[in-house]
């Protein structure tokens, strides 16, 4: 799968119009503040149905204007999709999707078809920030790793929001552990799922440190979110009383991490920016490999400003080895020469003035 034609409206400041996309390689060039990172939020809004820039999508919404729109056209299969949120009397954003002239309720089928891959400013999040991002990453790729993800994942989270409403208003013990047998199958499960994807996500992520000349010796471990010695539901009665004292669920499958070391020290002190840089990227082409051999189609693959983020060398090293993955790819710079002339000639040029694409 691979998009054929991008159309924006009201996105930040990109004007509405639309462009052709190359299946390979696209660049995407223009000044500072000319909506590169826009047009690429655009793309990653269709695959994530959410943004790497903000939390709020509200943000996104063009001044002056009340909803965004981002269209495309996909060839290989072909669909047209159509994703648009509106800001409401209320405030609040109504989100619509459509696919193939079809309503569709949830996302998770889109998801699924469109996945997408972005290296930004923001990934160094995974090594700086809490594990809710770490988590996220893992789960991403446990989605494209197996169907039964899904599934499961939202049988617990349900689980356990009914788990916590009845800690925190203090409800019978005997109602509170009706819950008790499908979160912890459900846990246990997502555990299970996670387990699977870390074992075949770790080997690529060492074949990936060492490709990339990374000085270090890095130890990954995933941390299960309980002591996994005991099952979860014995965990879950264990630790009951504390639960009530703080009003929520302290262990299981949302409290999981993936937990790095390197040369037995953390990583967000030990590394250098640009160390670290390098292990990010080693993480996301791990989870590339790993969702172009078990998604549903190779992912597409976003870098913002791929000069701020990679030097010459790493990024020569890097573009050969996405090349042959036969993912769509798109990179933001300020300018095309900081592509080698082969990559630039293969690839599509979009140039951006002011949010707008320019013939040049
Ligand atoms: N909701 C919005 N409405 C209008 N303009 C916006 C909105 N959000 C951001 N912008 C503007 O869009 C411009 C594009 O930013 P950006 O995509 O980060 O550019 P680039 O990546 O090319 O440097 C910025 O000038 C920013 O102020
Ligand atoms: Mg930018």
């Amino acid at each position: 799968m691979y998009i054929q034609q991008l159309q924006v409206e009201h996105f930040r400041n990109l004007a509405s119009q639309s462009v052709a996309l190359s299946p390979q390689i696209n660049l995407i060039t223009g000044d500072n503040g000319a909506g590169k990172t826009a047009l690429l939020e655009a793309l990653y809004f269709l695959g994530r149905q959410r943004s790497f820039r903000t939390a709020k999508p509200k943000d996104i919404i063009q001044q002056g204007t009340d909803y965004f729109r981002v269209i495309a056209k996909t060839a290989d299969p072909t669909h047209q999709i159509g994703l648009e949120r509106r800001l409401q009397s209320d405030r609040k954003l109504s989100f619509l999707l459509r696919i193939d002239r079809q309503t569709q309720k949830t996302p998770a089928y889109l998801a699924k078809i469109v996945p997408t891959i972005a290296i930004t400013a923001r990934s160094f999040q995974l090594i700086d920030d809490g594990p809710m991002h770490r988590r996220r990453f893992m789960d991403y790729g446990s989605f494209h790793f197996d169907d039964q993800f899904l599934m499961q994942w939202q049988t617990y989270e349900q689980a356990l929001k009914r788990r916590n409403a009845g800690l925190k208003q203090n409800m019978a013990r005997g109602v509170i552990d009706s819950f008790t047998p499908i979160l912890a199958q459900a846990g246990e499960q997502i555990h299970a799922l996670r387990v699977a994807y870390f074992a075949a996500f770790k080997p690529l992520l060492e074949k990936h440190l060492l490709a990339l000349n990374f000085p270090y010796e890095v130890t990954i471990r995933y941390a299960s979110g309980w002591n996994t010695d005991s099952s979860l539901s014995e965990t879950l009665a264990k630790h009951f009383e504390m639960d009530c004292r703080l009003s929520h669920t302290r262990y299981g499958p949302h409290r999981a991490d993936i937990r790095f070391s390197v040369e037995g020290g953390n990583a967000d002190n030990r590394l250098s920016r640009g160390q670290q840089k390098t292990l990010i990227l080693a993480l996301y082409l791990a989870q590339i490999d790993l969702i172009g051999t078990y998604g549903e189609t190779p992912p597409l693959l976003i870098f913002d400003d791929i000069a701020a983020e990679l030097d010459a060398n790493r990024r020569n090293l890097v573009l050969t080895y996405l090349l042959q993955l036969n993912c769509q790819m798109f990179f933001s710079a300020t300018e095309a020469a900081l592509f080698d002339g082969g990559i630039q000639q293969q690839a599509a040029l979009i140039h951006l003035k002011n949010g707008v694409i320019c013939a040049d």
